[in-house]
């Protein structure tokens, strides 16, 4: 039985996905008593500020899984120097109708795969940003920007270059969400 549900929003919908494979394999390095489920997030309709009386199942979904979760893991890639459209939306429409929100003090850890040099530093920034307005708790070190050649092995798993990096920012993103998930729960008693 998960102590931790950690609801994990990857801002790519490539087939193969750099970062979908990275949220999988990074999800492996976490400790007993914490699980990582993936949210649909790409057949969500455009967000529509017209539909906040009436949402669609979708979007009822995804707020459930988000309020069901303890922590967040955003997986993302950059697009244009920014964050992808999909996440975007994603975030909007968690964040309505207004006072309605599900992102608040959800702990939360940012990392993102890019082919590029600056491996996602800027969408990271940009992504913090809103959760930041959202008041999402997010780890702030270490960061991660990485590059997709040669993160994985052949079975799928961090190769052993990054490996140990990737443990310890695993060991920092379970401290953080059981210092704030923790926290939630003993107030809620
Ligand atoms: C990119 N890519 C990209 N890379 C980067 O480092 N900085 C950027 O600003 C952009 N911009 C950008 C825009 C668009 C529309 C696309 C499709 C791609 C390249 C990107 O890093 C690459 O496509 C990754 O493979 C995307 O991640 P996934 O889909 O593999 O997870």
């Amino acid at each position: 039985m998960s102590r931790y549900r950690i609801a994990v929003v990857v801002g790519s919908l490539r087939r193969d996905s750099f970062n979908r494979r990275f949220a999988q394999a990074l999800a492996r390095l976490a400790p007993p008593g914490f699980s990582f489920e993936q949210v649909e997030i790409g057949d969500l309709p455009l967000y529509n500020q017209d539909d906040d009386d009436d949402p669609a199942d979708q979007v009822k979904r995804l707020k459930a899984e988000i309020t069901a979760a303890d922590g967040l893991l955003f997986v993302t890639p950059e697009y244009n120097r920014s964050v992808p459209g999909v996440l975007k939306n994603a975030l909007d429409h968690a964040s309505r109708p207004y006072g309605k929100s599900v992102w608040k003090d959800k702990p939360a850890g940012v990392v993102g795969v890019s082919i590029g040099a600056i491996g996602t530093a800027v969408a990271q920034q940009h992504l913090r940003n809103s959760l930041a307005y959202l008041d999402v708790p997010t780890l702030g070190q270490p960061e991660v920007f990485l590059k997709a050649d040669g993160l994985f092995d052949g079975d799928g798993d961090i190769s052993q270059g990054s490996r140990e990096f990737l443990q310890g920012w695993m060991d920092h993103f379970v401290a953080w969400v059981e210092l704030h998930a923790g926290r939630a729960r003993r107030e809620s008693r």
